[in-house]
């Protein structure tokens, strides 16, 4: 008889991708407070042979340590810098994750986030609701920035980069891009984007978008000396990760009028604090970390997350595996 795998799943997955795990696996749903209280993690992870994590459940050397028949782990994300990635392969761990499928939706919630700050949508929906339309019914009151022929400056030009650009032709800006990196001339071509020195992109993009893992390399990549370069009028948009921008120092150059205003999905702090100060800035428009939460994708990447796992259990090569 085959053996049956213990597995944790730290949030509840769409009803097909668990119905999947359970018909191959004995499956432990952690239900209750989100993200899984550490302790609860270390505790239950004992005698698990596989995981499925989310990137708010960190784990690090002391969990995977916790558990001596650990084989896979299989995060529903793109994103892995949850995982102490190094110490779970040294452990002989494999890892799963759910890039591509997310692409669009991030991308499109880059984009909307760009439409949002500059054409002050978000904005205007509080004047409304807080019944002040009177106070900006003036022909200049309550002027935004066209996006159109601006120029977007795209740091990281991976998937999710790229396609970011393809929107962004559409809308008819202009594209440059920092990479490690340039990425081929056919591919550069069909996305009309000009590969750039990352001073260059600092002081030449109207609009900057980071689309880069977070790592030690990109840890407050975006910090008080960038914002000093770049365009008083300018836009920063981080639908990436929260650390990668030193959110105090933003604050401050926000603050200070060094740069126009913000679009963020991702915070240093999740959820953001009750006393951000980023609260009181109207010229920032906040999402909570939903860049690929769609019902299309969320139900891709809950299969995806199920398959993985499944697949590494079997002894067989993941669909996608970091
Ligand atoms: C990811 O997949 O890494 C996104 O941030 C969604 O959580």
């Amino acid at each position: 008889m085959k053996k049956r795998f213990n597995v944790l799943v730290t949030r509840r997955l769409h009803t097909s991708a668990l119905d999947e795990l359970k018909r191959k696996c004995n499956v432990s749903l952690h239900i209750g407070k989100i993200p899984i209280p550490k302790k609860n993690l270390i505790d239950k992870i004992k005698n698990m042979d596989g995981l499925v994590c989310h990137p708010y459940d960190t784990i690090d050397k002391e969990v995977i340590k916790n558990s001596k028949n650990l084989k896979v782990i299989s995060t529903f994300s793109v994103g892995f810098d949850h995982i102490d990635v190094n110490f779970a392969k040294s452990q002989g761990i494999k890892i799963g994750y759910t890039p591509e499928v997310l692409t669009n939706a991030t991308a499109e919630l880059t984009i909307g986030l760009i439409l949002d700050v500059l054409r002050r949508i978000s904005e205007g929906d509080r004047i409304i609701r807080n019944k002040k339309w009177n106070q900006i019914f003036g022909a200049y009151d309550y002027t935004g920035t066209e996006v159109s022929g601006k120029t977007i400056g795209i740091i990281g030009m991976g998937r999710i980069g790229r396609e970011v650009a393809r929107k962004a032709n559409g809308l008819g800006m202009n594209i440059i891009y920092h990479n490690r990196k340039p990425i081929s001339k056919r591919i550069e071509n069909m996305l009309k984007a000009k590969y750039v020195s990352e001073n260059m992109l600092y002081k030449n993009s109207d609009i900057i978008s980071l689309h880069v893992p977070y790592n030690n390399d990109t840890h407050h990549l975006m910090n008080s000396k960038i914002f000093k370069k770049m365009k008083k009028t300018s836009f920063l948009i981080n639908t990436s990760r929260g650390k990668i921008v030193n959110e105090k120092q933003l604050v401050n150059a926000l603050m200070k009028k060094e740069i126009q205003g913000a679009g963020m999905d991702v915070y240093e702090s999740e959820p953001v604090k009750r006393n951000s100060p980023l609260l009181k800035l109207e010229n920032v428009v906040l999402a909570p970390h939903v860049g690929s939460s769609t019902n299309e994708t969320r139900q891709k990447m809950s299969d995806i997350t199920a398959r993985n796992l499944i697949l590494a259990l079997e002894g067989k090569k993941l669909l996608y595996s970091v």
